[in-house]
């Protein structure tokens, strides 16, 4: 299994706000929602608009490209769950943000 890597401090991540970070250089989306953090490809389902640049709902994120909408916790398409966007694990400790790749 990959290693947690930091990708953020708590503290810089707004609840709400959508960020864009790039561990080993892969396009990975964080929201926070409350005392959790999911992380997603920052890359959307459809022709690939980066996510970041889209809006937040609850935990439904609407790509700012043509608007489809995902759901933050398991990254499915909200019109058709079998298309969906990876998600990777997410963890807070001492107040930094982590992901695993793998
Ligand atoms: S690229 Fe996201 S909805 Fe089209």
């Amino acid at each position: 299994m990959d290693a947690a890597l930091e990708v953020a401090e708590l503290a810089t991540l707004p609840e709400g706000k959508l960020r864009a970070v790039y561990p080993k250089g892969l396009p990975v989306l964080l929201v926070r929602s409350g005392a959790e953090v999911f992380a997603l490809e920052n890359r959307c389902a459809h022709m690939g608009c980066p996510l970041s640049g889209g809006s937040l709902e609850g935990y439904v994120l609407k790509c700012p490209c043509h608007d489809w909408r995902f759901d933050v916790r398991d990254g499915k398409f909200l019109d058709a769950p079998e298309i969906r966007l990876k998600t990777y694990p997410a963890e807070i400790s001492n107040g930094r943000v982590y992901v695993r790749l793998a």
